[in-house]
């Protein structure tokens, strides 16, 4: 039997931004809480940032600061590497060298473990290395160890969540105070939720990264962000937020990822959520996550899911949770997927064609006799069952007034269809928006 170092442990941070000096606080505040319950103490050696000259949200006084990652990865005292820098470049390196030089690795990256998880955890795994990404998904909710540990024992039927924390934010700024779209963002961006390029939270991309995570982690399959079905909140505007509200629903931005007897739906986008349902209630950068599993039953999640320090909680819980690891045999550690790599399963994935689902339909039409039963007479052409028609307000001089529809649940390849037929029609004056209606029973 061999017994357990207790000598401190050094680490290496490469980026000390939003989340990196986050960890950097945590780790000091509670040093000593932490280092009793890794049972080893735990010393940041040194951090890589792009620019010397930027002042730090955090004390680096004792650290060695470098411009240079491969200065971290390759520092022969250094056992764990923890990348806090984004995107999938430099990341991507700094990653694969770290696992290279026989470090183990620290990550909040997404978008890196959505795209390229599945070729990190092999050469992780060729090595007996551990990467821990629990801060990539929901932040500081412990999600990837509820799903990969604590419910080990259930078959995962459904996951529905709000796991971007950026688009509910401002989905919640536009709610409650009437912001823009435009200033809700800026108000994320300075408040360090955002992604450096806004882009992948507004547009979806940053919740189908995780979803893919979730995915995986939750029925065993491999890491496919190319398959999710990705929509974001750039087209929702205060009226629909206000016509929403008017007919009982608050619009929230999910990732939804369910079984189906075709196979698996991966999908992100807006949704009209009953006011009473508990998603509907989580505000601003909070995530919230259901999980449906067939032993426990539905299973709800709720924590900051963006922010300095709610971040750093996770990461530093996997750093805590690596350097209690290092004394276990490398083969009966949690795999990274949470099914041996052996395992993975190929699930058939439901094509967002063949999905259904209930509508939410905003039309700007010319208003004149006749104009509402040439859309309900598409709709009936096509078996879409409306449950809900609307006119906002008279015009004057045949101006477009807006009218909202709510459907019934339909194909997605119909309702598609039906919009092209209507978005055809003369007095149909723009684009039409549609937002899917939350899923029955979710
Ligand atoms: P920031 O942009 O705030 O920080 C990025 C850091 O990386 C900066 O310190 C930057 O240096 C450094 N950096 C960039 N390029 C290099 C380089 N070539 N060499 C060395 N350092 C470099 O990002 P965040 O802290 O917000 O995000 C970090 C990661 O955490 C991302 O993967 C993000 O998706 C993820 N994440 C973020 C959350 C949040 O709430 N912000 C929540 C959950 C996950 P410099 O400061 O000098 O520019
Ligand atoms: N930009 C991300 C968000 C950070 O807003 O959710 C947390 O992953």
């Amino acid at each position: 039997m061999t017994t357990a170092s207790t000598d401190p442990i050094n680490i290496g941070l490469v980026g000390l931004g939003t989340v990196g000096a986050g960890t950097v606080n945590v780790l000091r505040r509670n040093q000593v809480e932490i280092s009793r319950r890794a049972g080893r103490e735990i010393r940041i050696r040194s951090a890589a940032v792009r620019d010397l000259k930027v002042p730090r949200d955090c004390v680096v006084d004792d650290l060695t600061l470098t411009s240079n990652p491969f200065d971290v990865t390759d520092d022969p005292e250094i056992s764990l590497v923890v990348e806090l820098v984004g995107g999938c470049h430099i990341a991507k390196e700094v990653v694969l060298r770290s696992l290279q030089q026989g470090k183990h690795v620290v990550t909040a990256n997404k978008a890196l473990i959505a795209l390229h998880g599945n070729d990190i955890f092999q050469a992780a795994h060729e090595r007996g290395l551990m990467v821990a990404f629990e801060a990539a998904v929901a932040g500081g909710i412990s999600i990837i160890k509820v799903i990969r540990e604590g419910l080990s024992g259930n078959r995962i039927d459904r996951i529905v969540g709000i796991i971007n924390g950026t688009s509910n934010y401002i989905l919640t700024l536009m709610l409650e105070e009437q912001y823009s779209f435009e200033s809700a963002l800026q108000e994320a961006q300075r408040k360090g939720f955002a992604e450096t390029d806004p882009s992948f939270d507004v547009d979806g991309i940053d919740a189908g990264h995780k979803l893919a995570i979730l995915a995986a982690i939750g029925f065993g399959i491999p890491l496919q962000f190319d398959r999710v079905h990705v929509e974001g909140i750039s087209n929702v505007t205060l009226d629909d937020i206000q016509y929403a509200a008017e007919l009982g629903y608050r619009i929230k931005h999910l990732g939804i990822a369910q079984r189906t007897p075709a196979g698996a739906e991966l999908r992100t986008h807006a949704c009209l959520t009953p006011v009473n349902a508990l998603l509907a209630n989580v505000s601003g950068e909070m995530n919230a996550i259901l999980i449906e599993g067939d032993a426990v039953g539905p299973t709800l999640h709720y924590g900051a899911g963006a922010g300095a320090e709610p971040t750093a909680s996770s990461v530093v819980a996997d750093i805590v949770d690596v350097v209690r690891a290092l004394t276990t045999d490398p083969g009966n550690r949690v795999p990274h997927l949470a099914f041996q790599p052996s395992a993975l399963t190929e699930l058939p994935l439901v094509p967002i064609l063949e999905v259904d689902s209930a509508n939410y339909l905003r039309l700007q039409v010319i208003d004149q006799p006749g104009v509402l039963a040439d859309i309900t007479r598409i709709l009936g052409e096509m078996e879409i069952s409306i449950e809900a028609i609307v006119q906002k307000g008279a015009s004057q001089d045949g101006e477009a007034v807006p009218v909202i529809i709510t459907t019934h649940r339909t194909l997605e390849q119909q309702i598609v269809d039906a919009s092209m037929r209507i978005e055809a029609l003369e007095t149909v004056v723009a684009p039409i928006t549609r937002i899917r209606i939350y899923p029955d029973g979710a």
